[in-house]
């Protein structure tokens, strides 16, 4: 079975636990300090980077950190995973979707301003896939209505903005580290920001409100015992474990995206000017690419990804946009993002996937197509 995903790990991050197995204290802890500051090292940036135990509990804590709750809007495309959505739920405000530009399925800024009312907190944009929103029209409406922009960047750790990585510059941004991301921790998170208040708030909420400087100290007897609570605050923090595995990868990252280039290329020449599917205009050099992502023409999209399955090939469907679920039936209808979902279909992307893994896979999309 050729997969469409998988995390890749192996000796390095088993040497990274075993350090962290030493150590004997499995919680928040020196490694994930030192984490953090890879993160800001592979960023090229020195901003704040606030690690957390899942992406989206990164996205959760940036709302509830600059203040999201009852009666908010926060605007965001449809066409997401839901857990972008979710974390809006969990502040009790509202997710407003918006549609997506119908060639990069990126967040469609004109119909997002319309959406604008004087309820909306923020706008999160979703660099789906790995590509990068219109930053320069988002902080724009950041200045103008004075709206926070909280990026969800889980697909997009790596990618280049205008010569400039996504959460090197802008207002929040967050990261996941999932199992199948192009680097993982597991599972895990980070936020970052230049906001000195936002950080001192977000670094106590992630820990129970939990305010004590000397957490990460890697010497017990610097450790202090004594710490206020001033606020409310969840259980988010990334652990020591997680961290270990991170710090293995982050050394390796720049490998993993350079193969999942060379794949999308393989991809691009494979499968580029076919009768009955569409390739991305993506500049694969200056992304991450997260997802290679097709249109399938003419309503075959299921049939494509069935046939595919029979031929041993798993691909995917990223994603059911957020308004078709029960839980958020109240919102409108996007047509442009119903189309969207009705082609779109991911292929096999990993860094395990060999050239003849990826030529096979094209191999069966033109038998296909051929029928
Ligand atoms: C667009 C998007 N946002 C948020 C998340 C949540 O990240 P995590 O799985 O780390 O919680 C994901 C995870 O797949 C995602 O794809």
């Amino acid at each position: 079975m050729i997969k469409s995903s998988r995390g890749c790990c192996g000796a390095e991050e088993l040497a990274e636990v075993k350090e962290a197995f030493e150590y004997g204290y499995f919680g928040l802890a020196y490694k994930t300090s030192e984490f953090e500051k890879e993160v800001a090292k592979f960023l090229g940036t020195d901003r704040y980077v606030i690690t957390t135990n899942t992406g989206t509990n990164a996205l959760h804590l940036a709302l509830d950190s600059i203040g999201i709750g009852p009666g908010d809007e926060v605007i965001m495309p449809s066409f997401t995973f839901v857990a972008t959505a979710q974390v809006v739920e969990m502040c009790g405000a509202t997710p407003v979707f918006c549609e997506a530009d119908p060639v990069t399925f990126l967040i469609d800024i004109e119909d997002c301003k319309k959406r604008i009312t004087e309820r909306t907190k923020a706008i999160i944009p979703v660099h789906y896939a790995g590509r990068p929103c219109d930053m320069d029209a988002l902080l724009e409406i950041k200045e103008e209505y004075g709206i926070r922009i909280v990026e969800d960047a889980a697909h997009a750790f790596g990618t280049y903005y205008k010569g400039k990585k996504i959460g090197s510059f802008g207002d929040i941004t967050c990261f996941s580290f999932d199992s199948i991301k192009v680097m993982t921790c597991g599972e895990g998170g980070a936020i970052v920001t230049d906001d000195t208040a936002f950080d001192d708030l977000a670094r106590k909420k992630r820990l129970l409100g939990i305010d004590r400087k000397s957490m990460h100290v890697k010497d017990w007897k610097k450790r202090s015992w004594v710490y206020d609570v001033p606020t409310l605050g969840y259980r988010y923090h990334m652990s020591n474990i997680n961290a270990a595995i991170g710090l293995a990868q982050i050394r390796k990252v720049d490998t993993f995206i350079e193969r999942r280039r060379e794949i999308c290329h393989i991809y691009d020449a494979e499968l580029r000017n076919l009768s009955g599917i569409e390739i991305m205009p993506d500049e694969y050099d200056t992304i991450t690419p997260f997802m290679y992502v097709i249109r399938v023409k003419k309503g075959k999209r299921n049939e494509l990804k069935d046939f595919l399955m029979e031929h041993d090939i798993e691909s995917g469907i990223s994603y059911i946009p957020c308004h078709h679920f029960s839980l958020f039936k109240r919102q409108e209808d996007l047509p442009v993002t119903d189309l969207i979902y009705e082609e779109v279909l991911c292929l096999p992307l990993h860094y395990e996937l060999s050239d003849d893994d990826v030529r096979e896979v094209c191999r069966w999309v033109k038998e296909f197509l051929a029928k």
